[in-house]
């Protein structure tokens, strides 16, 4: 599958590693453009890709890893992303580390606003860096990814790849409630949850 990363820092790398490992294309996007991300798309194979902005609507699925400060500009940057998969990873964290005032909307609907036309899918956000960035294995268990959206067909293409990555999937529902619990401040936030067999 064609996937792109929008935002290639520490969590955009981590998820970059993880479809590579499963086989999938990346394209690597930054704020600097294609140039500046040639020697860590080396780094990670010939799976990942350098791209610019304006070439992520090839990708059939696209992970949003960039800072909640940075998401009007991305969403002004970004191509028509109709029917497309946007996986939101983001936080509504502010700069100074303050959470931002969402007037008690999730954080994944105002993303799904920013995005009117792709099918926003809110998972892995939950996690610290390590936790995303290490194998979901856990002695005999597997690391549990929460999954909300709106969109059922978007959510099972995420949950696979989800389930390729080695984690346990858990519907959580739409994005107005599920999300909700996903994001910072929500209850299962940061927390590091591990399913093991009967
Ligand atoms: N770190 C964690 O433990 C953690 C855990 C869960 C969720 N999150 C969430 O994940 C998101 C990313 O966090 P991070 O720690 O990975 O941040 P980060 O290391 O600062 O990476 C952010 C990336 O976004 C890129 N970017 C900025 N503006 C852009 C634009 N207009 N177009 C394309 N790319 C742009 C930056 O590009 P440049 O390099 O060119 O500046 C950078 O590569 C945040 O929303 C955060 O709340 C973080």
């Amino acid at each position: 599958m064609q996937t792109a990363i929008i935002g290639t820092g520490k969590i955009g790398e981590a998820i970059a590693k993880k479809l590579i490992k499963a086989g999938h294309s990346v394209l690597l996007t930054n704020n600097k453009g294609a140039e500046s991300l040639k020697d860590k798309a080396a780094s990670l194979g010939n799976l990942a890709i350098p791209a610019d902005i304006s070439e992520v609507n090839q990708a059939e699925v696209l992970f949003l890893t960039v800072r909640w400060s940075h998401l009007q500009q991305v969403a002004a940057d970004v191509p028509n992303l109709e029917g497309k998969i946007l996986v939101d990873v983001t936080n509504p964290i502010l700069d100074d580390m303050s959470f931002d005032d969402l007037k008690g909307k999730a954080a994944s609907e105002i993303v799904q606003e920013l995005f009117p036309k792709a099918r926003v899918v809110k998972t892995l956000n939950h996690y610290f860096l390590k936790w995303i960035d290490e194998d979901p294995k856990v002695d005999n268990g597997k690391r549990i990814a929460f999954v909300s959206g709106d969109d059922t067909e978007a959510k099972n293409t995420v949950t696979n790849l989800l389930n390729e990555f080695g984690f346990k999937s858990i519907d959580l529902g739409n994005l107005a409630a599920g999300s909700k619990l996903q994001q910072a401040g929500g209850s299962l936030a940061a927390l590091n949850i591990v399913s093991y067999p009967a």
